[in-house]
């Protein structure tokens, strides 16, 4: 499905005005979920590969972008498939790794989306420890600098029933949302990756089902429109 993101809505999923509103809505969720003052982190991650963890981790974080009073950040943390710089057609030259392993400073790291105000952290070269980096001390304080600058921090994350590499970032972010695709994810993938959050102490704020057909807009808005 192409990505339809021309103009800077980052909608995909052939939804249209419908899937932009359904992202919305999981803004409205995630921010109702997270009771707290200052910066809110929320990791995305999922069972297993391929369920649309970064086409929803830089959705919400477009919508997020948009709202007033609402600095956003989405870093890539998938040190191994990275690919939110390509979704938004950014360079991935120097990243996450470059600055975690002293190469860079974290002002040369922060790209932001043309035409936009959302920010990013591509994963930069792709590293041979990727668990190792992430659970570094030198991650956590990143954070830290990071929620000082901004209000929301979105991290892509690998699936959690493959590797390791999302687990020690599930106790530095303030809630979890686990994507799962229509179809395809099964309830037994789903049930490891709940209890793999649970068990590392993550707040589970939700599951976003990717993939789902919405009806045509005939059907679904005719009854509003006739009003
Ligand atoms: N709702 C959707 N409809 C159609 N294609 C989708 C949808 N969500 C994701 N995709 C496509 O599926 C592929 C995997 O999505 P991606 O977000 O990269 O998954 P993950 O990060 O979980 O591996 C990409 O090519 C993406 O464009
Ligand atoms: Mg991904």
């Amino acid at each position: 499905m192409a990505n339809k993101n021309k103009n800077k809505g980052y909608a995909t999923g052939g939804g249209g005005f419908a899937t932009v509103e359904a992202y919305k809505l999981a803004r409205t969720n995630i921010s109702l979920s997270i009771i707290k003052q200052g910066c809110k982190r929320v990791l995305i991650t999922s069972s297993v590969a391929g369920e649309g963890k970064t086409t929803t981790a830089c959705n919400i974080a477009a919508a997020f972008s948009k709202q007033v009073n609402s600095r956003t950040i989405i870093i890539d943390c998938d040190l191994r498939k990275p690919t939110v710089s390509k979704f938004f057609h950014l360079k991935s030259a120097k990243g996450l790794t470059n600055y975690l392993v002293g190469m860079c400073t974290l002002d040369e790291i922060i790209q932001t989306v043309p035409g936009t105000e959302l920010s990013v952290i591509s994963s930069g070269i792709i590293p041979p420890n990727p668990s190792e980096l992430l659970s570094s001390q030198a991650f956590a304080d990143m954070l830290d600098e990071l929620s000082l600058r901004f209000d929301y921090i979105i991290i892509d994350t690998p699936p959690v029933n493959i590797v390791v590499d999302a687990i020690p970032v599930i106790q530095l972010v303030d809630g979890v949302v686990l994507v799962a695709y229509q179809n395809k994810s099964t309830f037994t993938e789903l049930d490891k990756a709940v209890d793999s959050v649970k068990q590392h102490y993550g707040k589970l704020i939700g599951i976003v089902l990717n993939g789902k057909r919405f009806k045509s807009k005939k059907t679904q808005y005719k009854p509003y429109r006739q009003q």
